[in-house]
């Protein structure tokens, strides 16, 4: 079973002053859902977004968001991205001493819950808590920016990603990638086995407009996806 692609920006490149213009127009672009880049300042040594930004957007666009929380501290503030729109959190497993539990307390706040690796993580440290999750997400740049380089030898992690959740029987768990994601990069992480491509500074500087770049993104992906 192939999971279809979607294509998710990372809202990191949008004014903040017009925050919700900016959620209306990508959903005129036709993405499938957003993700808001919520970094601490701790974590990764950058400051986005808190539960109140993310609510002031809320009531621009009825798509689904997805919080990426790059925060040492993920259970503090889970209820309030919820209670802000988020409707998928997504911790990291470097920054969850009890990550099982943090999963299983997101799904019971009525959100699903999923987990990413910076690049040096293995696999391993996601293994035991796949049930839990709706997603994984391979992090395909080192967190805490947009612009940089797409890391190549992240795509074998995500082949092992997507092998160990078809060898369980969750074939409805999807893979995510976040980084560098562009028309050069996103057919060898869609080959590799990832559905949801998110994409930030290309996909705003795109020369055609934000449309023009999701039709391309998404029109590569499945071009290269593996069949069956
Ligand atoms: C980085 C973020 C990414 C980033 C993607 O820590 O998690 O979402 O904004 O931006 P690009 O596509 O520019 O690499």
């Amino acid at each position: 079973m192939t999971l279809p692609i979607q294509i998710v920006p990372s809202v990191l490149p949008a004014d903040f002053a017009r925050l919700g213009e900016e959620v209306a127009d990508l959903e005129a672009a036709g993405v499938d859902h957003i993700q808001w880049d919520v970094m601490d300042g701790q974590f990764v040594p950058n400051l986005t977004f808190g539960p109140d930004v993310i609510a002031s957007a809320r009531r621009h666009t009825s798509l689904p968001f997805e919080a990426h929380l790059m925060v040492y501290t993920p259970d503090v503030m889970a209820q309030q991205y919820v209670d802000a729109g988020c409707s998928r959190l997504i911790v990291h497993a470097e920054a969850c001493t009890h990550l099982h539990r943090t999963l299983t307390n997101i799904s019971s706040m009525g959100a699903t819950a999923a987990v990413a690796l910076n690049p040096a993580t293995p696999v391993s440290a996601v293994e035991h808590v796949l049930d839990l999750i709706d997603m994984v997400l391979v992090m395909t740049v080192n967190p805490g920016f947009g612009g940089q380089g797409y890391i190549a030898t992240m795509e074998p992690k995500v082949t092992e990603v997507r092998a160990m959740l078809d060898a369980r029987g969750l074939h409805d768990v999807h893979v995510e990638v976040d980084g560098g994601i562009s028309s050069a990069t996103v057919a060898g992480a869609a080959a590799a086995g990832a559905n949801v491509l998110i994409s930030g500074s290309w996909l705003y500087n795109h020369p055609g407009g934000k449309a023009a770049a999701v039709t391309e993104l998404r029109q590569l992906a499945q071009a290269a996806q593996p069949t069956g």
